[in-house]
Order: C-alpha cells, then sequence, then structure tokens
C-alpha cells in the first residue's frame, strides 16, 4: 500500500511540475521573444520605446513597451511569480518523495560511493543550498560587474559540483541535484532578486519617487542568467529517460558538454533577437552534441576468446536481475516486474539481450541503484557473452 501512496504522490507532482514548468518557462520564453521583437514606435508617445502587433488565437493584440515607467501605476498590474514557485515547490516535493524516501534505490551506487542515506541526503541538500550561496555571493562581489568572467566562473563552478556528485551519488542521483540546484538558482533569483527589485521600482513610483535604475538593472541580469540556464535545466530534467548519459563513466563531464550547447543555442536566440545572425554558433553546438554521441557510443569488450554460453551467465541474472524481473519479485519495494521486464527464462534473457547490455553493461544503471552489488566482472562477462551472440547453448 505504501508503495502505491508513494507512486502516486510521485505522478502527481510530476504532473503538476510539467505544467507549472510549461507555464513559468512559456512565459518567460514569451517575454524573451517580445523584448527581442519590440520595434520603436513611429511616434515617441509618453515614454514609450517598443511597439508590437500580434494575432493569436483569433484575436490582435498590442503591447507596450515603457524604456522606464509609466507616468502612473495601471489599476490592475500583473506579475509573474507563482509559477515560478510552485514549479519550485513540486520539484522538490517530487525530489523528496522520490529521491530521498528511496534513497538505496534512486541516491545510492555502493559502486560510486557507500554511502548511508542520510550522509547522500545531505549531500544532495549541499548541493542545492551551496550552489545557492556561491552564485548569489560571486554575483554580489566584484566579480558580477563582469558578465563574461561571472560567466565563466560560474561555470566552473557547476562543473566541479557536477564531478564531485557523480563521485558521490547514482549517476541519476548526480544528475538531478545538478539540475536542482540551477533550478533552484533560477527560482532564488525570481524570489530574492527580481520580484524584490520591482517591487522597489514599484514603490519608487507609488511614492514619486524617480525608479530606482539599479534594481531595475540587477533584475535584468539575473533574468538573463535564468534565460542562459533554461536548456540546460530542461535537459537534465529528461536526462532520466536517457541512461546512456547519467550512466556513463564520464557523466559529469557529458551533462556540462549539453549543457554549453543548450547555453549556445539559447546565446543564439538571444543574438538573433538583437539583429546578430551567429551561424557558426549552430554548427558548433551540433558538432559538440556530435562528439557526445561518439564518446557514449558503447564499445566493445573484447571477448578473451573463451565461447561463453547461458549457463555462464545464468547465475549473474539470477542473482542480480531475478529480484525484480520475475514473474514473482522478492524486492521489497517492486511487486511487479518493473516495466513488465521479466527473465524468467533463458529465451526471455536472449530476447532482451541488446537492452540488458545497455542497462547493465554499457550504463551501468541496473540493477537499480545497483541494489546487489553487482561487480565489473559480472558486468564484462554479461557484456561478453552479449556480444558473442547471447548464445543458449
Ligand atoms: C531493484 C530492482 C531491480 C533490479 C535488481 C534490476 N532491475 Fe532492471 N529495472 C528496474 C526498474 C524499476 C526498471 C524501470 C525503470 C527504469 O527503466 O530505470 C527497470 C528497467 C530495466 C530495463 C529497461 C526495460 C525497458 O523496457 O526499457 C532493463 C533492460 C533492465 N531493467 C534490465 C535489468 C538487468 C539486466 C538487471 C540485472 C543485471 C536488472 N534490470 C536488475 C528494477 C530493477
Amino acid at each position: 500500500m505504501e508503495t502505491v501512496i508513494l507512486e502516486w504522490g510521485q505522478l502527481f507532482l510530476r504532473w503538476l511540475h510539467i505544467i507549472t514548468g510549461i507555464a513559468w518557462i512559456g512565459a518567460s520564453f514569451y517575454f524573451v521573444w517580445l523584448n527581442n521583437h519590440l520595434r520603436p514606435p513611429e511616434k515617441n508617445t509618453d515614454g514609450i520605446d517598443g511597439d508590437l502587433w500580434a494575432i493569436h488565437g483569433g484575436g490582435f493584440y498590442r503591447v507596450q513597451r515603457f524604456a522606464v515607467a509609466p507616468e502612473k501605476l495601471p489599476k490592475e498590474l500583473h506579475w509573474f511569480k507563482w509559477e515560478a514557485y510552485m514549479t519550485w515547490i513540486s520539484g522538490i516535493s517530487l525530489l523528496i518523495l522520490m529521491f530521498y524516501f528511496e534513497a538505496r534505490v534512486y541516491m545510492i551506487d555502493p559502486e560510486v560511493a557507500d554511502l548511508t542515506v542520510w550522509q547522500a541526503i545531505a549531500i544532495g541538500v549541499g548541493a542545492i543550498v551551496g550552489g545557492w550561496i556561491f552564485y548569489d555571493l560571486l554575483q554580489k562581489s566584484p566579480v558580477g560587474k563582469n558578465q563574461l568572467l561571472f560567466g565563466i566562473l560560474f561555470f566552473a563552478f557547476t562543473v566541479a559540483v557536477s564531478y564531485g556528485l557523480s563521485q558521490t551519488l547514482s549517476g541519476r542521483a548526480a544528475y538531478i541535484h545538478v539540475g536542482a540546484m540551477l533550478g533552484s538558482i533560477m527560482v532564488a533569483n525570481v524570489f530574492f532578486n527580481i520580484i524584490p527589485n520591482q517591487r522597489k521600482v514599484v514603490d519608487d513610483m507609488v511614492a514619486g519617487r524617480q525608479p530606482d535604475k539599479e534594481a531595475a538593472t540587477s533584475a535584468k541580469n539575473r533574468s538573463l542568467h535564468n534565460n542562459y540556464i533554461t536548456l540546460p535545466v530542461l535537459f537534465i530534467m529528461i536526462s532520466n529517460h536517457y541512461p546512456f548519459t547519467f550512466g556513463h563513466e564520464w557523466n559529469w563531464g557529458i551533462l556540462m558538454g549539453i549543457s554549453v550547447a543548450g547555453a549556445l543555442i539559447r546565446h543564439w536566440f538571444n543574438l538573433r533577437g538583437q539583429g546578430q545572425k551567429n551561424y557558426w554558433l549552430w554548427p558548433l553546438a551540433a558538432l559538440g552534441l556530435l562528439s557526445l554521441a561518439f564518446v557514449t557510443a558503447p564499445r566493445s569488450h573484447g571477448a578473451d576468446g573463451k565461447k561463453l554460453t547461458y549457463v555462464d551467465v545464468q547465475p549473474i541474472i539470477e542473482k542480480h536481475c531475478r529480484g525484480c524481473h520475475s514473474s514473482q519479485p522478492t524486492d521489497e519495494v517492486f511487486k511487479v516486474a518493473p516495466s513488465g521486464v521479466m527473465y524468467d527464462t533463458p529465451e526471455q534473457v536472449k530476447a532482451m539481450a541488446e537492452k540488458i547490455k545497455i542497462r547493465a553493461v554499457n550504463t551501468k544503471s541496473m540493477p537499480q541503484g545497483n541494489k546487489t552489488k553487482m561487480t565489473q566482472e559480472e558486468r564484462n562477462l554479461l557484456g561478453i557473452w552479449i556480444d558473442q551472440g547471447a548464445k543458449l547453448d
């Protein structure tokens, strides 16, 4: 029963997380697009510096942007913040319900580091909180004045965190925590900086003061950072479906490679919006992704002459897989065979050989959380048997 509640809770939170995430990032993409497409109005009136017409869903729309702020505040002013907060709340809840409640399965990989549940959780939470503190201090320091230097240092920090997490947590948990760290920085930017600074501007206006320019600039900078972090974070959020990324021995490097490609693509859109067409950014990003595909391509484990048959690998499957993948699983968490995959007969194993190779040999994402402590030798043996054609006898 407990498992059922946990699963439904995860389903509900994941659903909510995606919905609010779309609302948040969708709105932010829209405003980036808007800023890039506003054109100077024909007549300069009332401090308006950008004008745009659009048609959508059968309606005509006209949007105007003020260079600084309108003379007086409108009665109703829309803020965009709850989308961000709800994305964070649902995401963190999902992280806790899935990764922390089932830390043995999702957080800990004894082959990486034999941690206790609390050690693993402390490392995960430490990365999220520490990431924000580092980012915020660096942004407030003199370095924050130089966007390029700031970008380089923050990227170096993210590489270090990814590497550190990949050496302590399971690949999957390492990835999701880099994502949670970056996503939390984005939301904290909204909560601690962008919204308060916007409030300052509005308060100044209500009090009849000249709006604080510095507050507006700071909010703009942080928005721009969020903009660049978006694509990498979205990749990390779907990476769970691709064990050849988080399960690879250089998983942290792959993560950073894809993040750079994501940021480059974002950069291209930003530059294009400003009327610059840097087409070289596309081939660069594509080349980067292609080399990643090459790096992650499975390599053959050279068979050392011996012809293996099912008898050689049967004990491995028995010991490391059938606890979960069987018509009657003995595992305490999985009461039905995960994904309907069962290894009760040699034929079932042979039929799944390619998938087994990917999950148990190339990416080591099976046995899940390496619960049964499968060794590298066992993985190699399994790989050789499959490479030799998964012969049954
Ligand atoms: C502790 C339970 C557990 C053990 C032990 C385990 N698995 Fe899994 N396996 C799962 C779960 C849960 C999933 C579904 C989630 C996922 O794909 O990561 C899964 C999915 C898979 C898939 C993907 C199926 C698909 O259709 O995509 C393969 C292949 C697989 N396991 C192979 C193995 C092999 C080979 C072993 C033994 C070396 C093994 N598993 C041991 C829990 C387990």
